[in-house]
């Protein structure tokens, strides 16, 4: 995580909100986000050296790196190859996916099909954003929500019953217009008129995507255990996107799960979109919350609509 953290109370006194507003509607109480000069890559490269630490493994042998993100440093080179040059890792791939807040599952569902095919590879998966520096931090419907961070994992062939167990991909591209920025690509020339729109930040329908979230998360979650041939009582841990800890407090209630099976940390971190499930599945290993055996499952939706679940052994 970057550093700086700013409260609840501190956009007190940058918009008109409240910290009692804030928590009760998102179950946000305070978020980090990057200085002057600290980009996404760096976050990567922070996230990327203390997965290789955990895993034991060197950057020469990394054979391919994946970053989710919806805000690289800039649309060419990818983070992954700023990563890439920033470590060492000479002979490794890298690219980028843009699945928005799926970003990191849609990277880990592609590194499981890599290692399948070719059990030798070792594949660094890393979700990464700076969200704080696509916010208009005059909306209060949003600026409140988003946040920066990383988080990352090196993927590798497992021996025994570990490993992951079954992915699934979805879209929804029909109701793109409710979740955006739209500027800043080519569609739109970057301009004035882009910029007093305000088309270089985030714009959302939040009750409608709140709707298409919930229905997604709890489908994808089903689906995602049917594939690895669970029922509720065989999960050990929810590992959630962090949107909206009412999102997540439904998401308990639909799959009849307790609440030490629910893993939240939005209070600290916001949405960190790409960077949240990667975040807290490191959080949920180092305090304990994740044991080895334990079956995991992990969901997520965003922008696009894109949503996806993996379910694993740990
Ligand atoms: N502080 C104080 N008041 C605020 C506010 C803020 N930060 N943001 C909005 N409000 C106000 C609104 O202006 C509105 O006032 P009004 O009734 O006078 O018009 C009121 O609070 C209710 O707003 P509403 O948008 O209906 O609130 P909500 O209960 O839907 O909560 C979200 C808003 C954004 C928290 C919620 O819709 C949400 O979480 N949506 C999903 C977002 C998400 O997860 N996106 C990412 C997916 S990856």
């Amino acid at each position: 995580m970057p550093e700086k953290v700013l409260t609840n109370r501190d956009l007190e006194s940058m918009i008109d909100t409240s910290d009692e507003w804030i928590t009760t509607r998102t179950g946000i109480r305070q978020r980090h986000i990057v200085s002057v000069g600290e980009n996404n890559s760096d976050l990567a490269v922070g996230a990327s050296r203390a997965a290789l630490e955990m895993a034991g493994v060197e950057a020469s042998e990394i054979d391919l790196i994946i970053v989710g993100t919806l805000t690289p440093d800039m649309p060419m080179p990818s983070v992954a190859c700023l990563v890439q040059r920033e470590l060492g890792a000479g002979k490794a791939g890298a690219f980028d996916v843009s699945a928005t807040c799926s970003g990191f599952l849609y990277s880990l569902s592609i590194a499981d099909k890599f290692v399948r095919d070719n059990p030798s590879m070792k594949i660094l998966v890393i979700g990464s954003e700076v969200l704080s520096r696509r916010t208009n931090w005059e909306d209060r419907t949003t600026c409140v929500l988003f946040a920066d961070g990383a988080g990352a994992a090196v993927v590798t062939a497992s021996d025994g019953d570990s490993g992951i167990l079954s992915t699934c991909l979805h879209a929804d591209g029909s109701v793109w217009d409710l979740l955006t920025i739209k500027g800043l690509g080519t569609a739109h020339p970057i301009d004035q008129e882009l910029l007093s729109k305000g088309w270089q930040y985030i714009e959302m329908k939040g009750k409608d995507v709140f709707k298409h979230a919930v229905r997604a998360l709890e489908s994808v979650a089903h689906e995602s255990m049917e594939k690895a041939g669970w029922n509720n009582d065989d999960l050990d841990l929810l590992i959630a996107h962090q949107a909206n800890i009412r999102i997540l407090d439904f998401l308990r209630e639909r799959l009849n799960l307790p609440k030490e099976k629910v893993f939240i940390n939005i209070d600290k971190y916001g949405n960190t979109s790409a960077a949240s499930i990667p975040i807290a599945l490191d959080e949920a290993w180092r305090s304990g919350r994740l044991k080895k055996g334990d079956n995991v499952l992990m969901i997520s939706f965003g922008g696009g609509f894109t949503w996806a679940g993996v379910t694993m052994r740990w």
